[in-house]
């Protein structure tokens, strides 16, 4: 499938994002024959780079793993770098550019543009962009995140381009939406019988969501140490993950109607209590395999920061669906290891004379790394009469589907020029998160303290006392 022919304007082209996940995903929407020969890539930053010296810059050699050369010269080709500075470049001044670009280049008149920005300056864009918006062809605006800092703000910026712009021309960006196994919740669960009949408070005792990072904040101390792990991963990623999880079936498997559906389990989430929420931060760790630093001891990160680098929290649905049944979220920095799941986990099966169940079914959605689905069963063990063994069938993705599985970034794209809104948060839902998670954190209790390298705090194993089950 070709996507439409058109010109992607990105502003903040200098920065992480733009060179390692949104020109390699332009490239393998080009490898997979999707982009349009005519698509112009016009890149935005401050510094007055040439065009060579933005190309270098790029390092596309490191970032595009496995790259052809035609093909990446057909990549660089589209590319055109331009200095632009926000602070005194005028909406005249980016229609030149535009127009400058177009003669070069038979893009037509669609527009993407991309704002791999900070918050502080979507509203500054948003007028600068205002007269190009008009005009013929699709004008498709995407916002990275975060979206705001809480509701007021949120509220606030919101409004600032809602002036400009149409929601429907809004893409606002939760990168989660865009991993191959987080599209595939809606599939496992509306397209197989098996799983949708007993997807509910019935048969499942608990879901737990986990997001688990091994990295600490990088170099991001600025904006991490205002936002902590709860407004950085929780109020977008786990929120989303969980309305994936409980939604009901949506009338159909496109754009809005799935949306609805997850502005619906927004609108039925119990509100938190102190007892609902853990927050934790990372201190100092050595062992045989080396020493890792407290987050206070990251550059950048003020000595005496009482930023949460974790988050457990216990939420509910109040949906007849989900009665009394809790979901798990929880997400953290320098723990153990790296991977994102959905754990299913069942009511155990008591009957007398078919063994004792001591494992409870499970069905884990592995989303990073090792993409797949697995379930967890019980079967009887062979000659030992009355007793059982837990198995696990287990569907590898990259084994069935090869290893190329599209980037998030690669769905992201493909989706605005596509036109297609699935992938992206709309407001009413985000209202909604931002109201639920204010009053979270107005609830939580103050960090408590763990290893780095660790599995978290033991105070989140207190939020699971209802159902017994550890963090399985
Ligand atoms: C981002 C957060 O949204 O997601 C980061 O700002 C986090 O702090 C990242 O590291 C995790 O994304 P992924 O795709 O690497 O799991």
């Amino acid at each position: 499938m070709s996507l439409d022919s058109h010109m992607a304007i990105i502003f903040g082209a200098t920065g992480d994002l733009a060179r390692r996940k949104l020109i390699p995903s332009f490239y393998r929407l080009l490898e997979r024959g999707e982009l349009s020969e005519g698509t112009a890539i016009v890149c935005l930053g401050r510094k007055p780079y040439s065009q060579t010296q933005y190309l270098e810059r790029l390092e596309l050699e490191n970032f595009i793993e496995q790259h052809d050369k035609v093909l990446l010269n057909q990549l660089t080709a589209m590319i055109h770098y331009r200095s632009f500075d926000l602070d005194d470049g005028t909406a005249a001044d980016l229609q030149s550019i535009v127009d400058e670009v177009r003669n070069l280049n038979s893009c037509g008149e669609n527009i993407l543009f991309y704002l791999a920005l900070p918050t502080s300056v979507f509203a500054t864009v948003a007028a600068t962009i205002e007269p190009l918006i008009d005009g013929q062809g699709w004008k498709r605006v995407v916002f990275e995140k975060p979206f705001g800092s809480d509701l007021v703000t949120a509220t606030k910026l919101n409004q600032q381009i809602s002036a400009v712009l149409d929601e429907d021309q809004i893409y606002r960006v939760d990168h989660y939406l865009g991993k191959e196994l987080v599209q595939n919740i809606l599939f496992l669960r509306f397209a197989n019988e098996i799983f949708s009949c007993g997807w509910n408070s019935n048969a499942i005792d608990s879901v737990q969501i986990t997001v688990s990072e091994s990295l600490g904040v990088e170099e991001r101390a600025s904006y991490y140490d205002k936002s902590g792990a709860i407004r950085d991963m929780l109020q977008n990623h786990l929120l989303q993950l969980l309305c994936f999880t409980a939604m009901e079936q949506p009338v159909s498997g496109y754009g809005n109607a799935v949306r609805d559906e997850a502005v619906r389990v927004m609108a039925a989430l119990r509100p938190p209590t102190s007892e609902d929420v853990v927050t934790g931060q990372y201190v100092s760790t050595s062992s045989e395999s080396g020493a890792l630093s407290a987050y206070r001891q990251e550059e950048g990160v003020p000595p005496d920061s009482m930023t949460e680098t974790y988050v457990a929290a216990r939420v509910f649905v109040d949906t007849p669906r989900w009665s009394g049944t809790p979901f798990y979220l929880r997400t953290g920095k320098r723990l153990d290891r790296r991977y994102a799941e959905i754990k299913v986990i069942f009511k155990e099966q008591l009957i007398d004379g078919l063994a004792t169940l001591d494992t409870p079914n499970l069905i884990i959605i592995r989303i990073q790394p090792d993409e797949g689905i697995a379930i967890a069963f019980n079967v009887r063990k062979p000659g030992e009469g009355h007793t059982s063994e837990t198995v696990l069938m287990d569907f590898c993705h990259h084994c069935h589907f090869g290893p190329n599985t599209p980037e998030a970034y690669e769905a992201i794209l493909a989706s605005v020029i596509g036109g297609d809104p699935l992938l992206f948060t709309r407001w009413d839902w985000l209202q909604k998160s931002w109201s639920y998670i204010d009053r979270l954190r107005a609830v939580a209790n103050p960090v408590v303290y763990y290893e780095a390298g660790s599995p978290g705090p033991r105070e989140a194993a207190q939020l699971l006392d209802r159902t017994g089950h550890s963090w399985l």
